[in-house]
């Protein structure tokens, strides 16, 4: 296959830009480069002659029409997206540009690209969603998200992701565009940028500081590692069915406080502390607004339809998570520097309107 990855310099991006190159797909990485981009996540590839980096923003549609007649791409996987829930309550004008006007303008180069190149039977426009376009579970285990579950977005970054979702199935039903799309559970992982839970909390560990935990740590999530996360992608870029969706989740639900402890009892064991466990630096923080309750993916569709299911348990991936921040310190010591990290943010959405 030839990708075009868009977003392909973010965590979840770069994971599927190294692991299409070494399973020998010529990639093209198509990034704008913002506050969460770094392109030393995609150097292990940098020099590879299956892959190229195209600067550019999907709300480009003339460098979008360029890319796309230059490079020829069989598959679109689009993951350029703004990501963080904390930065869409404190200013979500930027969410609706990338993530609706973006994905909008994307699509319409894509549609351009397809029909000028004949229709063919091959191509596919893939989006990268969340399962966050599905509002919030109650407590109940046997209660899931399933690809039929009705959309309930509660924060501006899902509802700009629903809103994307619903552009993708538009121009499937409407113009016959090629579409997959899939919605995954929380990711975590080496290059992780460091405002989010797990990467704060290994950092923090670090540096002997409280370790943050939102409300009373209830918030249940089903975390999954990123490489199984790319691996999932491609078997969907290459074998999902057209027009349908598939719910990637790890099988992995834990509670935020129940993460951070496993976490902690990681870090005793691979960095022990002399003032004592880990543990001891966890403090309660104001809630997040409007936090959903619990995530909880079904996988059944892209396990009995395409036979994928997680390689990896929270712990071992929480473990080789750990081990590669240990290991990477020049890499996130010069993402901390970057404007808004290490700050709380998306508390005060009154008082930070845009
Ligand atoms: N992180 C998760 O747990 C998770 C879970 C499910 C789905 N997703 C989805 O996966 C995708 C990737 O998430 P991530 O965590 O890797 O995000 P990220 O924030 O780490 O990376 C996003 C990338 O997109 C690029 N980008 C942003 N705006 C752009 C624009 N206008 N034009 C071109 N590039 C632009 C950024 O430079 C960055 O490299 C997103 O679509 C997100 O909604 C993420």
């Amino acid at each position: 296959m030839k990708l075009l990855v868009t977003g392909g310099a973010g965590f979840i991006g770069s994971a599927v830009v190294r692991l299409a190159v070494a399973r020998g797909h010529e990639v093209v990485n198509l990034d704008a480069l913002t506050y969460a981009a770094c392109l030393n996540n995609v150097a292990s590839v940098a020099d590879n002659p299956l892959y190229t980096f195209e600067h550019a923003d999907i709300r480009d549609r003339a460098a979008l029409d360029r890319i796309l007649g230059q490079h020829r791409p069989d598959v679109i996987l689009h993951l350029a997206a703004e990501s963080h829930v904390d930065r869409s309550i404190d200013g979500p004008g930027t969410f609706i540009d990338t993530n609706v006007t973006g994905t909008y303008t994307l699509l319409e180069a894509a549609r351009a690209y397809w029909v000028t190149e004949g229709r063919p039977e091959r191509f596919r426009f893939h989006h990268v969603s969340t399962d966050e376009v599905f509002g919030s579970l109650p407590a109940d285990p046997a209660v899931k998200f399933t690809e039929d579950t009705p959309y309930d977005p509660r924060s501006p970054y899902s509802a700009s992701k629903a809103s994307s979702d619903h552009l993708v199935r538009a121009w499937h039903e409407t113009y016959g565009l090629p579409v997959v799309l899939t919605n995954c559970s929380n990711n975590y992982g080496p290059y992780h940028f460091p405002e989010k839970l797990i990467p704060v909390v290994i950092l923090n560990a670090l540096a002997g500081k409280p370790l943050p935990i939102y409300g009373q740590g209830e918030n249940i999530r089903d975390w999954l590692y990123v490489e199984d996360h790319a691996d999932a992608l491609l078997l969907v870029a290459a074998q999902g069915q057209v027009g349908r969706s598939y719910n990637i989740g790890g099988e992995n639900e834990r509670s935020n406080l129940d993460l951070v402890r496993t976490l902690c009892g990681i870090l005793d064991r691979l960095a022990p502390r002399a003032e004592g466990p880990y543990a001891d630096l966890i403090t309660f923080v104001t809630d997040r607004p409007g936090h959903d309750a619990r995530y909880a993916i079904d996988p059944t569709r892209i396990r009995t339809e395409l036979g994928w299911r997680p390689s990896v348990t929270v712990e071992e991936g929480l473990e080789r998570t750990a081990r590669w921040y240990l290991d990477n310190a020049p890499w996130w010591r010069a993402l901390q520097a970057r404007d808004g990290v290490g700050q709380r943010l998306g508390t005060a959405p009154l008082e930070r309107s845009t």
